[in-house]
């Protein structure tokens, strides 16, 4: 297959890329965009990486005959969009290219109508280019777990069968998302559902959970091959800072009650469920919606399991909890299902204590770099 990834220099962009090189033709396009924002916001990634062009070039001299082919461009330019797509004619495509950050959108006007003009716009521009080039491209587009918000009632997989005054109907979930980030992809994704339907376009919608873990088969293959670890507090996410604040030996900070619940997965099982829903392509004219995660976590449970782990190497760190900077439920129902990945053969791997004990290493052997400032939340949902 022809495969273009949008974001192909994000943190999950590039392993995905170097996974899916070994079995089809890939082609990575990214517009640079986060970094811009890591520079704006004096964040950085833990280990340098070196350019994309650069990685793209060690993996094709790595692995010779699965090259990666690289191109710099901006899914908001639907100019380049269109000649792209004419010109690869993909028979698959996967879109990571969004703005990632609840707590970037949420920092003020600039950066909240930042995150939906380049998701959104960039979303509709893709559809609008595969619907007038190449019509039948499955199309992988990433999501999130965070747009159904945490109700009250169990979480189905994007539709939910509804009886009303006696009459019964399929109809998208509803979502009570939790940021401006998070509605980017719900508007996202009632567009897809919308125009699926009207232009027979085949669109799967990963809701996807928190993702952690950077090492994949690929990555280690050279140590420049690395993806990105975050670990402030605009793109770090919450596993993410817990290791880095065991490895500095500091008490891990918990928002508010630390009670609420979120889906996590391993970036192994991203990679895996990449590769299935490519295989198991949505039909023509359905978004299919799959959710993408492995285990549910209250930040509580994952504190205590950093700290029991960071223990078993004589690291004894307290736990803090900290007024909530986030405007969100502290102690909530939550059972979303995953049904539709195991069906078609997910394999899942499970956090446990020997991960978290190399990562606390891994962050150890570069505690100089870290800028410890940068992992205390600044950002407040609500003033
Ligand atoms: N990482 C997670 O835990 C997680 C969880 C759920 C969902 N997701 C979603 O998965 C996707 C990838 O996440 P990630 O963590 O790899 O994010 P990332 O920010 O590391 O990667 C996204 C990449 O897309 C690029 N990009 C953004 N807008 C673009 C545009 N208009 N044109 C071209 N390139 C553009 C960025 O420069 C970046 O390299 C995102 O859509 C994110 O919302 C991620």
């Amino acid at each position: 297959m022809k495969i273009i990834i949008f974001g192909g220099d994000g943190y999950l962009g590039w392993p995905t890329a170097m996974r899916l090189a070994k079995k089809h033709r890939v082609f990575v396009v990214d517009n640079f965009c986060k970094k811009k924002i890591e520079i704006e916001n004096q964040v950085t990634p833990l280990f340098q990486q070196v350019s994309l062009q650069e990685r793209v070039d060690i993996w094709n001299k790595i692995s010779k005959k699965n090259k990666i082919h690289f191109e710099y461009g901006d899914l908001l330019n639907h100019r380049f969009i269109y000649d792209f797509l004419k010109k690869i004619k993909p028979n698959a495509i996967v879109h990571y290219a969004e703005q990632p950050s609840a707590p970037y959108s949420m920092i003020g006007r600039e950066q909240a109508v930042f995150t939906q003009h380049n998701n959104i716009i960039g979303t509709l521009n893709l559809l609008f280019g595969v619907k007038k080039h190449c019509p039948n491209a499955h199309i992988l587009k990433l999501g999130t777990m965070g747009e159904y918000g945490t109700p009250n009632i169990d979480i189905e997989e994007g539709y939910l069968k509804i009886k009303h005054k006696n009459r019964y109907d399929i109809l998208p979930y509803p979502k009570s998302p939790h940021s401006i980030y998070h509605l980017s992809k719900c508007h996202d994704s009632a567009n897809i559902i919308y125009l699926c339907k009207i232009w027979d376009l085949k669109v799967t919608d990963l809701n996807q959970g928190v993702v952690y873990g950077v090492k994949t088969p690929e990555t280690e293959l050279h140590k420049k091959l690395n993806t990105s670890f975050h670990y402030d507090h605009i793109f770090g996410t919450i596993l993410n800072r817990f290791i880095t604040l065991a490895a500095l030996n500091k008490p891990l900070l918990i928002y508010g009650k630390g009670e609420q619940k979120r889906t996590f997965l391993n970036i192994n099982d991203t990679l895996q469920c990449i590769e299935l829903a490519l295989k198991n392509p949505a039909k023509k004219g359905y978004c299919k919606i799959r959710n993408q995660y492995t285990e549910i976590f209250s930040l509580i449970n994952l504190a205590n399991q950093v700290r029991d782990a960071a223990k078993k190497i004589n690291i004894n760190i307290k736990i803090k909890k900290i007024k909530n900077p986030r405007f969100e439920l502290e102690n909530h129902y939550y059972n979303p299902t995953n049904k539709s990945f195991s069906k078609i053969g997910l394999k899942p791997l499970k956090l446990n204590s020997n991960f978290i004990i190399e990562s606390i290493k891994y962050v150890q052997n570069n505690l100089k770099s870290i800028n410890e400032k940068t992992i205390y939340p600044n950002i407040k949902w609500k003033i």
